[in-house]
């Protein structure tokens, strides 16, 4: 039979396994230092943009924070809300989930492409028609979204220009009329 562990043989072997050297954080290995900024040649609304900036970089933050073309939002950052949707090779996509290295090379459209001089895209031209926004911060995503709906032939109801707008959120509501800008201008684009 072996003999019953007392508290005074508890408080022994903790004391011994305190009295161990320890791993000092100077031991612990260097965390890997940033990537250091590469350039990236980048192709905005037709004009080439050359820019330093970190491989992690997404094109939300080059167009935003290195290239100064705000008019495409942040929302979530997460892909989750469509304010920052732009256009690459004619397709939209969220501009929060591309890392802007990734685009090089790429014809990449942004809300401030969209209009010929004065003269606003008809998508533009049918919001304001319209009235297809409140706050107007999530309109450049929804313009940008709705052009290429349009390209993509999901206009062909109401109900249908709903389920393909839905990954852009609109926190003041105004999807009736946004949809009706998007019916609109589908409508003159057909005739
Ligand atoms: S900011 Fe990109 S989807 Fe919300
Ligand atoms: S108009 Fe305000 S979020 Fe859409």
């Amino acid at each position: 039979m072996t003999a019953p562990i007392t508290r005074r043989d508890l408080i022994g072997t903790s004391a011994a396994a305190a009295a161990l050297p320890m791993p000092s954080l100077a031991d612990a290995p260097a965390p890997a230092a940033p990537a250091a900024p590469a350039v990236a040649a980048l192709t905005i609304n037709g004009q080439v943009h050359r820019v330093a900036i970190d491989q992690r970089t997404s094109l939300l933050d080059a167009l935003r924070e290195h290239i100064g073309l705000t008019g495409t939002k942040k929302g979530c950052d997460h892909g989750s809300c469509g304010a920052c949707t732009v256009h690459v090779d004619n397709k939209r996509v969220l501009a929060c989930l591309v890392l802007a290295h990734r685009v090089e090379g790429r014809a990449v459209t942004t809300i401030e492409g969209l209009a010929q001089g004065d003269t606003l895209h008809p998508m533009q031209a049918a919001f304001l028609a319209h009235d297809g926004y409140q706050c107007g911060y999530c309109t450049p995503g929804q313009i940008m979204s709705a052009v290429s709906l349009v390209e993509e032939g999901h206009t062909q109801s109401e109900a249908e220009i709903a389920e393909w707008m839905s990954g852009n959120l609109c926190r003041c509501g105004a999807y009736t009329n946004i949809r009706a800008a998007i019916q609109d201008a589908a409508r003159a684009k057909r005739a």
